[in-house]
């Protein structure tokens, strides 16, 4: 058929056509719509001629099985989200199962309301052959109408109407899924991360956001020793020049994942480098008598500023340190400036003074001597909402 007569055909089709004569039933609306808009129904056969069948009633009933497992995982995974201790610490290592458990219930819930969509579809939807053409422009009142019933029609064939558990049961696993949608927007204004740190050494409360192993807290006053994975203490002389160490702070489960963001570098300078260093140190860095280096050694937090991955790849000749993640680096000699890659923040310095017995610890040197405990004066890792330090 040519074009002229598909529409002379479809226009003399219109006039017979009569939406409001009460004879019509759904469908032929329906099929009427579908005729207008180009798309010929070809095959329609109900799934379930008869209704009640015992195999319609076995399909909804292992379909409102599978929903109210749906909600049941979501419902878990709010629960969980709330109730169970995030925050890692030796003493309460359950909060190491926090991640995968939501990973487990949340994934759970979609598969199984993806296995009852699809279930769905394929044992209770009528079957249907339907082609389409297209067509151009907006459609008229009649048209619109057709597509109304249309989309009642396809509400009918879902068929809730006559199987109300099954509805009931969508329902109480669709709202729990909303709620898993809504837990990590409401849950963030709920917690607050401002008053979730440790208790500061003044018995302030503390920000979990800005504080790390290196802060000084009421249960670890300082100055905290720099230390390795086995807690032994550090000397100078044993980093070698051009050398640099993992160091952890000095506390108990320093070197665990309760500590995940406080590991640091400990880097050894060359005397021309340690002399750059000193000649370029920014405001940030610098105590009352001298930078947060101590002589030729200078310690950088390791949690990479883009995404917190460890940045730990030191090219010694170059003093380069580079994040293997998403290749940022980081110019050591000038105050772990960002020079390539996506970071946007330089690493923070730790403060680094000697004890009187010759080890490492945390702390800023003041005029008289003595050393104040200090951890980092800037929050380690990316960025955050309200972190206010300026790029530099
Ligand atoms: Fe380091 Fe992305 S996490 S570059």
């Amino acid at each position: 058929m040519t074009d002229t007569t598909h529409h002379a055909a479809g226009h003399a089709a219109d006039e017979e056509f009569d939406a409001d004569d009460p004879r019509m039933t759904r469908f032929d609306l329906v099929r009427e719509g579908a005729r207008r808009d180009g798309v010929e129904i070809v095959h329609y056969e109900p799934r379930f001629p008869v209704p009640g069948t015992r195999r319609e009633k076995r399909i909804v009933r292992s379909l409102a099985l599978m929903f109210l497992l749906v909600g049941l995982f979501a419902t878990a995974f709010v629960v969980i989200y709330i109730a169970w201790p995030w925050h890692y610490s030796i003493s309460n290592d359950n909060a190491k199962w926090f991640t995968p458990i939501l990973g487990l219930t949340l994934g759970l819930s979609l598969a199984l309301l993806g296995v009852a969509m699809i279930t769905w579809g394929k044992k209770l939807l009528p079957e249907e052959i339907a082609v389409q053409d297209r067509h151009d422009g907006p459609s008229d009142s009649t048209e619109a109408k057709l597509t109304g019933q249309t989309i009642l029609n396809m509400g009918d064939e879902l068929g809730l109407k006559r199987r109300p558990v099954l509805g009931l049961a969508a329902l109480a696993g669709l709202a729990p899924l909303g709620a898993v949608a809504a837990a990590p927007i409401i849950g963030g204004l709920i917690k607050d991360p401002h008053t979730t740190g440790p208790k500061l050494a003044d018995g302030q409360k503390s920000s979990i956001l800005t504080t790390t192993g290196w802060t000084p807290t009421e249960a670890n006053p300082g100055p905290i020793a720099l230390t390795r994975e086995d807690g032994t203490k550090i000397r100078p002389e044993d980093v070698s020049v051009g050398g640099q160490m993992t160091v952890f702070p000095g506390i108990p489960g320093g070197a665990s994942n309760e500590y995940a963001d406080s590991p640091t570098l400990l880097i050894h300078l060359r005397d021309d480098d340690a002399a750059a260093l000193e000649a370029t140190l920014i405001n940030e860095n610098k105590g009352p008598v001298e930078g947060f280096n101590w002589k030729n050694y200078v310690a950088y937090s390791k949690i990479c500023t883009h995404a917190g991955c460890p940045a730990s790849l030191y090219e010694q000749q170059t003093n380069i340190l580079l994040c293997p993640c998403h290749q940022s680096q980081f110019k050591i000699t000038n105050n772990a400036r960002p020079i390539f890659g996506p970071a946007t923040r330089r690493l923070p310095m730790l403060p680094l003074a000697l004890d009187p017995e010759g080890f490492f610890v945390a702390g800023i040197v003041q005029k008289d001597g003595s050393i104040v405990p200090s951890g980092y004066t800037v929050p380690v890792g990316p960025g955050f909402w309200e972190r206010s330090d300026k790029i530099s």
